[in-house]
């Protein structure tokens, strides 16, 4: 099937929408449910059709059955259809206090790079002005994806 025109790709977004998407994230991280770690983490997902799903990690009592905030997002718009992303924007912190840009996970860049590929950018951010950015490709060189399963 032919791929629709995007809406939004990571190239055509502007610097106000990133900042938009980065304080989203910020606004979210009230939503984490962290009581075992306290380290809440809050992620907003771009997709190329210009709809926004939030994420948080929601951990467990027996641990393992925890997810992290990227793939709680991922999730949601993937199981609502959705499978072309621009960018995703995460903050997370111990308490929700934002002190330093997290990173996703090395679980998340697996999970990001499956539908999001080299392509997708990455926004870390600690407030809604100050943020990083990075491609996948950046946050995982020599990606396994799905051209390599075909
Ligand atoms: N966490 C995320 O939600 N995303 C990441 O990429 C890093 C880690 C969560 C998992 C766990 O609930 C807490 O942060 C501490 O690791």
């Amino acid at each position: 099937m032919e791929k629709k025109q995007a809406v939004v790709t990571s190239d055509t977004l502007t610097k106000e929408q990133i900042r938009e998407l980065a304080a989203k994230s910020l606004a979210g991280i009230k939503n984490s449910y962290a009581p075992y770690s306290h380290f809440h983490v809050s992620a907003v997902l771009l997709s190329e059709n210009g709809n926004i799903y939030t994420g948080n990690n929601i951990e467990n009592a027996a641990y393992t059955p925890s997810v992290c905030a990227e793939r709680c997002a991922f999730f949601k718009a993937v199981s609502e259809g959705e499978r072309d992303f621009a960018v995703i924007a995460l903050c997370g912190g111990l308490k929700g206090v934002v002190k330093d840009y997290c990173a996703p996970c090395g679980v998340c860049r697996q999970a990001l790079f499956e539908f999001g590929g080299p392509e997708l950018n990455v926004i870390m951010a600690k407030t809604p002005d100050d943020f990083i950015e990075r491609s996948m490709d950046e946050l995982l060189p020599f990606g396994f994806g799905p051209s390599n399963v075909a």
